[in-house]
C-alpha cells in the first residue's frame, strides 16, 4: 500500500488559486497559515500572489545548505512559540518543500526531527500541508520523504512516512520561469536520474515503471536542445518531476543517489548538482544513460563541474565511502544483495576520483 498526493492544481497561474486550495482547512479569519518560502524570494515576495493574511506567519527557509535536522528544529521552535497553525504551505525547491513536510509532521507529533528519520516512525498526520514547487526535478512534491542531514549521526535520511506526503499541490509552471539555466538543468536531471535508477533496479513495480517511462519521455523532449525553459517545456518538466517522484515512492533509486549523498554529506555539494557530477562518471553502471546525459548537457550548453575529489585525503575518501555504502536499499536495488563486493572502498574511491 502506498500513498500519493490527494489533489493537485496544474497550469500557468495556478498559484493564484492557492486560497481555494486552502479552503476547508484554513479559511476562517483566525485560522493561521504558516508559509515557508525559499529565501530566494525574500526581495521579490510581492511578485508571488500568495493569499497571506494578517494572522498568518511567513518564514523564509535558508536554502544555502540543504535542510538539516537542526534547521528544521529551529523553524519548529519559532512556530511553536506562537499560535497554532492550521496549514503549512511550502513555496520553493526541494529543500523548502522537504522542510515544509518535516515541520508539518513535527507540529503534531512533537519531539525533534531526528526522532523520525527512518521508515514509518511518524505516529499521527501532520498539519494540512500544501506544496508549491518553484523549480522542477527533485520530486519532493510527490515523495513520501523529506530528506535532512543529521550531522551528529553523519546521516542523510528523511521521514519516510505516508504522513509526509503533501495533502495538496499547486503546480504552476510560471513559477519556474526565472530559474537560471544551470539550476534548471541540474534540478531537472534529478528526475531523469530517479527514473533511470528506478528502471535499472531489481525491485520493479508496474506503477513505478509507468511513471518513470513517461517522465523520461518528457525529460528527453525538454532537454533535446530546443529551449529547455520554454513555457511548454516548463510545464512538461513540472509533470515529469511529479511522475518521477511518484516512481521512486514505489521503487528505489540506484547507484547515483548513494554516491551523490556521499558528496553532499562530506563535501556539502547540493543534491542536484551532486547527482549530475556522479551521473557524468557512471559509464560502467549506466553506460547508455551516461552518454545520453552528456548529450543533453551539451545540447543545452551546460558544463558539469569536474575535479571535485582531486587531492582529497584517505580519511575523506573513507568518509565518502561510508556516507555512500550506508544506502543499503538503493544499492541492493541496483547491484543486488552482494553490493558490498561490487562496491569496495577501492572501487568507490576510483569512481570518486573520476568526478
Ligand atoms: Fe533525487
Amino acid at each position: 500500500m502506498t500513498k500519493t498526493v490527494g489533489e493537485y492544481l496544474l497550469g500557468a497561474g495556478a498559484v493564484g488559486h492557492l486560497g481555494r486550495v486552502l479552503a476547508g482547512h484554513a479559511d476562517s479569519p483566525g485560522d493561521r497559515v504558516l508559509y515557508l518560502v525559499d529565501h530566494f524570494f525574500e526581495d521579490k515576495i510581492r511578485a508571488l500572489p500568495l493569499p497571506v493574511k494578517a494572522a498568518d506567519m511567513l518564514l523564509y527557509v535558508d536554502t544555502t545548505d540543504e535542510p538539516t535536522t537542526e534547521s528544521v528544529d529551529a523553524l519548529v521552535a519559532t512556530v511553536r512559540a506562537g499560535q497554532p497553525v492550521k496549514a503549512v504551505v511550502g513555496v520553493g525547491g526541494g529543500s523548502t518543500l522537504d522542510t515544509a513536510k518535516a515541520v508539518s509532521n513535527l507540529l503534531t507529533n512533537g519531539g525533534v526531527a531526528a526522532d523520525y528519520q527512518g521508515w514509518d516512525l511518524v505516529r499521527v498526520p501532520g498539519v494540512f500541508k500544501v506544496g508549491v514547487p518553484t523549480v522542477s526535478g527533485t520530486g519532493a512534491e510527490a515523495s513520501r520523504t523529506c530528506v535532512m542531514m543529521n550531522h551528529g549521526k553523519k546521516l542523510k535520511l528523511g521521514m519516510n512516512s505516508d504522513y509526509t506526503v503533501f495533502d495538496r499541490l499547486v503546480l504552476d509552471p510560471e513559477l519556474t520561469a526565472s530559474v537560471p539555466a544551470n539550476q534548471f538543468f541540474f534540478t531537472g536531471m534529478d528526475t531523469y536520474i530517479h527514473c533511470i535508477e528506478s528502471l535499472g533496479g531489481r525491485y520493479r513495480h508496474a506503477f513505478a515503471d509507468a511513471c518513470s517511462e513517461q517522465a523520461l519521455r518528457l525529460c528527453r523532449q525538454v532537454f533535446s536542445g530546443t529551449d529547455m525553459r520554454s513555457a511548454e517545456n516548463r510545464e512538461k518538466l513540472m509533470v515529469a518531476s511529479f511522475l518521477g517522484g511518484s516512481a521512486i515512492g514505489n521503487s528505489y533509486v540506484g547507484v547515483v543517489h548513494p554516491f551523490s549523498a556521499g558528496l553532499s554529506m562530506v563535501l556539502h555539494t547540493h543534491h542536484c548538482v551532486a547527482n549530475c557530477i556522479v551521473m557524468n562518471v557512471m559509464d560502467e553502471f549506466y553506460p547508455r544513460e551516461t552518454e545520453e546525459f552528456r548529450r543533453m548537457a551539451d545540447a543545452n550548453g551546460i558544463r558539469i563541474p569536474r575535479g571535485l575529489c582531486r587531492g582529497l585525503s584517505d580519511e575523506q575518501y573513507r568518509a565518502l565511502y561510508d556516507a555512500t555504502i550506508i544506502h543499503v536499499k538503493p544499492l541492493a536495488n541496483a547491484l543486488g544483495e552482494g553490493f558490498r563486493d561490487v562496491l569496495s572502498l577501492n572501487k568507490a574511491a576510483e569512481v570518486f576520483q573520476r568526478m
